[in-house]
C-alpha cells in the first residue's frame, strides 16, 4: 500500500518547510504548494527559492506545485488531483505591518486563499485532517487591556487569570486587529466552521512566534530570527516603543511541525489551539539582545524608536494547558537558548555560503 501523502501550502516558508520534512520523516509521501511570493510581500530578502532547493534535495520524491493559493480553479483542481490524506495550511501574507499597503494581496491570499483550499477538501479529500496556521493576532490588540506590570527588562500580566498565558477562549472581538490580523481572523473563522458545520476535521493553531533557522527573516516579519541576522551580520535592530519590554513567546518550527502530526493521529473537528513557547520561552527584546549576545559574543546594535507599532502586542505568550491536555505525549523540546543557537549558526552559514558564492561568480 502507498504511504499517505501530505499536501503542505506555504511549503517553502519556514513552517511549511519544517513540516515537509518532519512528516516526510514520519513516512508521508509529500506535496508542496508555493509559489514564492514571499519574494513578492518582502522583496529579495524574503526569497525561499534556497529552501525549495533544500526540500528537493532531502525529500525522496517531493512534488512541488509552484500554484499561487489566490488561483481557485487550480486549487481545486490540484487538491482533486492529489487526494491528500493530511491538509497542512501554511501559505499566507504572514506581516501585521505589510497588510496595511497590500489589502487587496492579504485578504486574497490569506482569508480567499484559504477558502479556496477548505473547499477544495471539502471536495476530494473531506475525511482527512485539516489544519490551519493561524496567528495569535485574531486576538487583536485585545491583551493590552490586561493589566499589566513593568519589571526591569519586561513587561508581565499582573492578573492571576492569565499567569499561565492567553487562552484560546479570549475574545477576538472588539479590539484593533490591523488588516492582517482581520484576514487571519476571517480564515480562523472559516476553518471552525468547516469543521462544525460539515463535520471535518479541521483545526487552527493560533501561533505566537513560531522561529528556528528555516526562517528568512525580514523586518516586518520574523522578530526572532530577524534580530539575529542583525546581530551576526552587525546591522542596527529597530525597537518600536514600549521601551523595547514587550514581551513575545518563541517556539521551533519543529515543535510546531510534532503538534500538527500529533493532531493528524487524533484529530478532532474545528478545533482551536494557541500553540507559542509558552511562559517559558518567552522574552522581551532586551532580554533577547542578552540571549544572543552571549551567543554570538557580538553587541546588539539598535536604535529605539518612540512610536510603537500599530496594535502591537505589549505583553503576549501562550496558555498551552489545552494541547497540554489533548496531547499529553506533545512538548517543548527546544528551550530558547537553544533555538537562538539554532537560529545564530543558520544565519552564520547563510552569511559564509553568500560569500563563497560572490567569490566564484568574481
Ligand atoms: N512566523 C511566525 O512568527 C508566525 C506567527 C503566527 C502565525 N504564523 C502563521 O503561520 C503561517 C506560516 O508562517 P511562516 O512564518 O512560515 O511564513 P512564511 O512567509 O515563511 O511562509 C509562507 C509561505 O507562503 C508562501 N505564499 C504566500 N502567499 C502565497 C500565495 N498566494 N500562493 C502560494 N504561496 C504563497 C510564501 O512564498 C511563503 O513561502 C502563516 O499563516 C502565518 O500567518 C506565523
Amino acid at each position: 500500500m502507498q504511504s499517505p501523502l501530505a499536501f503542505v501550502t506555504g511549503a517553502c516558508g519556514l513552517i511549511g518547510s519544517e513540516v515537509c520534512l518532519y512528516f516526510s520523516r514520519e513516512g508521508f509521501r509529500i506535496a508542496g504548494l508555493d509559489n514564492n511570493q514571499r519574494a513578492i510581500f518582502f522583496g529579495p530578502e524574503g526569497d525561499t527559492s534556497w529552501t525549495l532547493e533544500m526540500l528537493r534535495e532531502s525529500i525522496p520524491g517531493y512534488q512541488h506545485h509552484a500554484v499561487d493559493i489566490r488561483d481557485r480553479s487550480a486549487v481545486l483542481a490540484l487538491v482533486s488531483q492529489l487526494k491528500p490524506g493530511a491538509i497542512i495550511h501554511a501559505a499566507a501574507q504572514p506581516s501585521h505591518d505589510r497588510a496595511a499597503a497590500i489589502p487587496f494581496d492579504d485578504f486574497d491570499t490569506n482569508a480567499v486563499g484559504t477558502l479556496n483550499l477548505l473547499e477544495a477538501a471539502r471536495r476530494a479529500a473531506p475525511e482527512s485532517p485539516f489544519i490551519h496556521m493561524s496567528t495569535n493576532k485574531v486576538y487583536g490588540d485585545l491583551p493590552n487591556s490586561i493589566r499589566l506590570k513593568e519589571l526591569d527588562t519586561r513587561w508581565d500580566y499582573d492578573d492571576s487569570d492569565f499567569k499561565n498565558g492567553i487562552p484560546e477562549s479570549f475574545s477576538i472581538d472588539h479590539s484593533k486587529h490591523s488588516l492582517f490580523g482581520a484576514s487571519k481572523v476571517a480564515a480562523d473563522v472559516m476553518v471552525q466552521e468547516y469543521g462544525r458545520y460539515f463535520g471535518m476535521p479541521t483545526c487552527c493553531l493560533r501561533g505566537g512566534c513560531l522561529t528556528g533557522p528555516k526562517h528568512s527573516g525580514v523586518e516586518l516579519h520574523g522578530f526572532l530570527s530577524y534580530l539575529i541576522k542583525c546581530n551576526v551580520e552587525g546591522r542596527n535592530f529597530k525597537i518600536y516603543g514600549y521601551k523595547g519590554k514587550q514581551v513575545r513567546d518563541n517556539i521551533h518550527s519543529e515543535d510546531v511541525a510534532a503538534l500538527m502530526m500529533a493532531f493528524c493521529k487524533q484529530p478532532k473537528a474545528g478545533e482551536v489551539y494557541n500553540l507559542g513557547g509558552g511562559k517559558a520561552n518567552s522574552c522581551s527584546i532586551w532580554e533577547a539582545f542578552q540571549l544572543v549576545e552571549a551567543v554570538t559574543g557580538k553587541k546588539q546594535l539598535y536604535t529605539y524608536v518612540e512610536q510603537n507599532r500599530s496594535g502591537d502586542h505589549i505583553c503576549y505568550y501562550s496558555d498551552l494547558r489545552k494541547i497540554q491536555t489533548d496531547f499529553p505525549g506533545w512538548r517543548i523540546t527546544r528551550p530558547l537558548p537553544n533555538v537562538i543557537e539554532e537560529i545564530a549558526s543558520s544565519w552564520s552559514r547563510r552569511a559564509s555560503a553568500k560569500v563563497a558564492l560572490r567569490d566564484v561568480v568574481q
